[in-house]
């Protein structure tokens, strides 16, 4: 599109060249015309072949501001001499000052005027006027480039620069002449040739607009991957690299039984109280725990009264809890509140696997899917978040092996020399949360939580003695800040996410410069 200014400039162009014998100057016929309207203009007459243009740049020397009190009133030296020519008796400093107006003047005047032998001083110390005459050759080369912007002599011209009495600036300006398709007004263009022009023949004399291949082209809004996304793949690559299999994750809503009963989560937990857990009111309560699909033989039953007696009164060589456990609080349903429900139902089913020696098979599973928690939200808290989950399952396992699992794990997303800190978690025992230092933020940033599930939980289910697993859990949302460098979590997930950064932001790969 073109504006209707540039329009107006390039008829004026075409009106100028017609009334012309000779090439225009853009500078001397257009002089207010700025750079960028007339390109702009000549470009588009140029490509209809109507002008022809160059390019020329030039220097152009402008007056500082103490030249131009220079060409009004005189050079310094030359106000020195003039003001002692009127004083016969000649002057002293204060009276030369007084006489200019201005200190600065005297000073610089009256040393150069001495050098020009123009004055000198009296017995009583008193500056005199001694030349008959001077020439004040520093006003006539202000002067001159005053009027003519430069100066034929370009020694003149290097030494009142060097003097900060000028400054010179590049001028481009175009000459312009006319083309073969000349004429005084653009022809009316065509931009698409249509059927009702083939219909009555118009295309035959139609003018087409040329393309215009330097065109850029309109942003294309195609779809994008939010930056989550991005991450959670590369972070899925890694699980896959080492083994493991995806969990289905595909339910936000559990019952307590698998978000917490399962997990030795005491119904007295202030994890399941309504201020921090999500509960759902309708249906009033989940069906009693059930495979999938009906060839599912498990005995949910057993593994449900194993769950009632090792809460109520301690099972497995544990004491339990000791306290009344309710089947309708387990029956309640719940978003849940972290993907370790899953990782329940998920060892649940592997202790019902039977391996060349008839017992359970070792397992590695993880997930990364989104998990919601009644929390004030803030610019690192949402009330719903994605979490990374993983586990594995084998036997002989040990805590040693688990910490040595963390450093390689958390090494392929670029997080090394990690620190554990003792911690709590009802279904692990020990429980680990894993520190990494990030030198991006100069400091340790807790990266996960991590332990070695319970017996109570594991046996319940029917999983061996000497099967160990180990579980840990992170959140997506916190490497990915880490890596676009976002300091508010709302500027990554909700309702205030801005579209051009989802749009714009490339897919990052987790490595050594997020340590
Ligand atoms: N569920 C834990 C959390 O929400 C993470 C975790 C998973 C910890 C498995 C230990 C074992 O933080």
């Amino acid at each position: 599109t073109t504006t209707a200014s540039s329009d107006d400039l390039a008829t004026d162009i075409l009106a100028a060249l017609d009334k012309s014998s000779q090439p225009l100057l853009s500078s001397d016929a257009f002089p207010s015309a700025t750079f960028v309207d007339l390109k702009a203009a000549l470009d588009r007459l140029a490509s209809r072949e109507m002008v022809k243009y160059d390019t020329i740049e030039r220097q152009e020397a402008l007056l500082e501001p103490e030249a131009e009190q220079i060409a009004a009133n005189g050079s310094h030296e030359a106000r020195v001499f003039e003001a002692l020519r009127k004083a016969v008796e000649g002057l002293s400093v204060k009276e030369l000052e007084e006489a200019i107006g201005d200190k600065n003047v005297v000073k610089i005047g009256q040393g150069k005027a001495f050098k020009e032998k123009w004055i000198s001083k009296t017995k009583d110390g008193k500056f005199t006027a001694v030349a008959d005459n001077i020439t004040d050759t520093t006003q006539e080369q202000i002067k001159i480039v005053q009027q003519t912007k430069t100066h034929p002599d370009a020694k003149i011209l290097a030494d009142l620069k060097k003097r900060k009495l000028i400054r010179t600036q590049n001028i481009f300006s175009f000459k312009i002449h006319k083309g073969p398709k000349f004429a005084l007004k653009i022809p009316e263009e065509a931009t698409d040739l249509t059927a009702d022009m083939i219909a009555s023949g118009a295309w035959k004399t139609a003018t087409f607009k040329p393309y215009n291949f330097k065109a850029l082209g309109a942003t294309q809004n195609g779809g994008a991957l939010h930056p989550l996304n991005k991450v959670r793949q590369e972070l899925r690559n890694i699980f896959f690299e080492m083994g493991f299999e995806e969990m289905p994750t595909d339910k936000f809503v559990e019952s307590g039984f698998w978000n917490f009963d399962a997990l030795f989560v005491p119904q007295q937990h202030p994890a399941r109280d309504l201020q921090d857990t999500f509960y759902i009111s309708d249906p009033k309560a989940a069906d009693f725990p059930r495979g999938e699909s009906s060839d599912d033989t498990k005995d949910y039953q057993a593994y449900w009264d194993n769950v009632k007696a090792v809460h109520q009164d301690g099972k497995y060589g544990s004491i339990g809890y000791r306290y009344p456990w309710s089947g309708d609080e387990s029956l309640r349903l719940v978003l849940r509140t972290h993907t370790t429900a899953i990782s329940a139902n998920m060892l649940h089913k592997l202790a019902a696997t039977k391996g060349p020696d008839g017992r359970p098979t070792p397992a590695r599973y993880f997930s990364i899917d989104r998990v919601f928690r009644n929390e004030t939200v803030d610019a690192t808290h949402l009330a719903e978040f994605h979490q990374v989950e993983g586990v594995i399952a084998d036997y002989g396992l040990t805590l040693g092996g688990l910490m040595e699992f963390m450093e390689i794990f958390f090494g392929k997303m670029g997080l090394h020399d990690l620190q554990f800190k003792p911690a709590y978690n009802p279904y692990t025992e020990p429980s680990m949360e894993i520190f990494a230092y990030h030198k991006g933020l100069g400091k340790l940033v807790e990266i996960g939580n991590s332990g070695m599930f319970r017996a109570e939980m594991l046996e319940s289910m029917g999983l061996p003695k000497d099967m160990r697993v180990f579980g840990w859990g992170l959140s997506l949302e916190r490497p990915t800040m880490i890596k676009y460098g976002i300091s508010n979590i709302r500027e990554l997930l909700g309702h205030k996410v801005d579209l051009e950064f989802v749009q714009g932001s490339p897919a990052v790969l987790l490595g050594e410069e997020d340590k």
